[in-house]
């Protein structure tokens, strides 16, 4: 009997303990490899398996949630997440209202079109930027592309959508002339939409628009230093253990890690 007590007992710690680490993370799953929901209503993709090995080397139980891009930044401030992992620019702006973890990658971003449309086969960007005036360009509420898009081509005309799979569609049904997201999405979202979508403009870094930031991070609340310290550390060792190459070369078919500047 006594044994049996104490057991149990221990058991609660135990379960107590580890209850006590599980950390909830928020995403936007609309943003293929790097977050989409799959068939049984799971989140997969590339920041799926950065942050499940994350919370493995922490050593904490994670749950992944699913919401609205522009609102994952509010709902980590709230409390409602510990962390937010979702393709997620490192941006002066951002890093004002929350902490970011080191970046564990760095995608390229570019602008699509219909294919066949005026604004295909543009090859530099001054010249994309010029063609863009007067035209419609599609982005997601709240992203980076968004502030460039304001920023940069002030002739345009933005068009904000809640998900990403809308602006392929939409730029499908040509509803909009172009859109502009991370090259790795839109390789997704093409194969998807089988030559209807077409890429124009050069490949796009922070180099030519600074309001893309500076690599891809996890968020987490102002203050959270303890946790900052030991997802910077996990990250750290991913970056130089070649997981985060390994699981980019799953995910996109190259290597998008973070090369420390
Ligand atoms: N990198 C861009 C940004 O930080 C877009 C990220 C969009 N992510 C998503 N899961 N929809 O604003």
């Amino acid at each position: 009997m006594k044994t049996l007590a104490l057991s149990s007992l221990l058991a609660c710690l135990l379960a107590g303990s580890a209850m006590a680490d599980t950390l909830r993370v928020g995403t936007s799953a609309d943003f293929p490899p790097w977050e989409s929901v799959n068939e049984s209503g799971e989140v997969v993709g590339f920041d799926r398996d950065v942050i499940d090995e994350v919370c493995k080397r922490i050593e904490a139980e994670c749950a992944v949630a699913n919401q609205a891009f522009d609102g994952l930044l509010p709902a980590l401030q709230v409390g409602k997440f510990d962390m937010v992992i979702s393709g997620m620019s490192i941006t002066e702006e951002r890093a004002g209202q929350v902490d970011f973890s080191h970046a564990y990658a760095e995608p390229p971003y570019r602008f699509a079109t219909k294919a066949g449309s005026g604004l295909a086969g543009i090859e530099k960007l001054d010249e994309l930027e010029t063609a863009l005036e007067g035209k419609v360009v599609g982005v997601q509420t709240g992203s980076t592309h968004e502030a460039v898009v304001r920023a940069h081509l002030s002739k345009s005309e933005p068009r904000l959508y809640e998900r990403n799979e809308q602006i392929a569609d939409d730029l499908n049904a040509g509803r909009i002339d172009a859109g502009l997201l991370e090259h790795s999405v839109w390789e997704q979202l093409m194969e998807a939409r089988e030559g209807q979508l077409e890429l124009t403009g050069p490949l796009l870094s922070s180099a030519d628009y600074a309001e893309f930031g500076n690599g891809t991070g996890i968020a987490m609340r102002k203050g959270s230093d303890d946790l900052k310290k030991r997802v910077d550390d996990a990250i750290s060792a991913m970056l130089a253990d070649g997981k985060i190459a390994e699981l980019s070369n799953k995910w996109f078919g190259y290597d998008l890690s973070y090369k420390a500047k």
